[in-house]
């Protein structure tokens, strides 16, 4: 068997459709957001305008005030930005807070199929030749690493609240309700990313009881959310790219509006 691969060559196949149009378009799509965000959170400014925080920014654990398009110092959960910070990183509220969200997307099942196939080759496809490997002993060693998915979906949910708080607070600027564009903006964010976290497959086991064969245990009394979730598990890939995207909206539109590129229209008459 193991000789019978070795012979198969790098993208040998016999399928004669267009395999390669959905790898490509994640090495595209993946590899554009991926520049995008590493840009953005290196910037630590223009990430505030309005009553309306980039969601690559929030929770913001410091600010750095005087810093153009920062928010305002009481925004920040401990304060103004540390002396600790080195001097050789930009003082970007960024930095301290997408490393959740990133090992959340990293380790997806459906993304590490998806990036597994766009950038590594690794297979390119269903049924394609992949990139030859020796010693390959399945997920060991770095690999592991994948395993922490579970962990970082505990940790996406709490995100999702902050990110839901922020969506409610783009309807109050200095204490006076209203809504601008901005404000739908951030309120479709949290949606996306709902749909998206809570069609997760280790939310789907969760709220399943942790069961391996829930339909085998019978209905219980979290049957109906169950299906839903399973209904939100099945589009996962659909939900995986719109709340991507929409994050990656969210981010420019707020930074468009903080630069003065853009005019926001709400209510406030800002
Ligand atoms: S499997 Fe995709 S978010 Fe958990």
């Amino acid at each position: 068997m193991e000789q019978t691969l070795s012979r198969i060559l790098f993208l040998q196949r016999q399928r004669t459709d267009n395999w390669w149009v959905e790898p490509a378009l994640v090495l595209f799509g993946l590899g554009a957001f991926i520049v995008y965000a590493t840009w953005a959170a290196f910037q630590g400014s223009h990430y505030y305008t309005v009553a309306y925080l980039s969601p690559f920014y929030s929770p913001l654990i410091y600010v750095k005030s005087g810093v153009a398009g920062a928010a305002p110092l009481w925004h920040a959960l401990l304060g103004e930005w540390p002396s600790w910070w080195p001097s050789f990183l930009p003082a970007s509220p960024a930095f301290l807070i997408l490393i959740f969200p990133g090992l959340f997307r990293f380790t997806c099942y459906y993304y590490r199929g998806a990036y597994y196939k766009a950038f590594a080759g690794s297979p390119p496809g269903c049924a394609v030749g992949a990139v030859p490997q020796k010693n390959y002993r399945g997920e060991t060693f770095l690999l592991i690493f994948q395993n922490l998915h579970r962990y970082a979906l505990y940790m996406a949910l709490i995100y999702l609240l902050i990110l839901g708080a922020d969506a409610v607070a783009a309807y109050f600027h200095e204490g006076v309700f209203g809504f601008g564009v901005g404000s739908l903006v951030l309120t479709l964010n949290p949606i996306l990313l709902g749909f998206y976290t809570l069609g997760c497959h280790s939310f789907r086991h969760l709220i399943g009881g942790r069961k391996d064969c829930f339909s085998c245990a019978g209905a219980g009394p979290l049957n109906g959310v169950y299906q839903k979730v399973s209904w939100m598990n099945r589009n996962h890939k659909l939900f995986a790219w719109l709340s991507l995207i929409w994050v990656g909206v969210s981010d420019v539109y707020v930074r468009l509006v903080s630069m003065g590129i853009i005019s926001d229209w709400n209510t406030w008459g800002i």
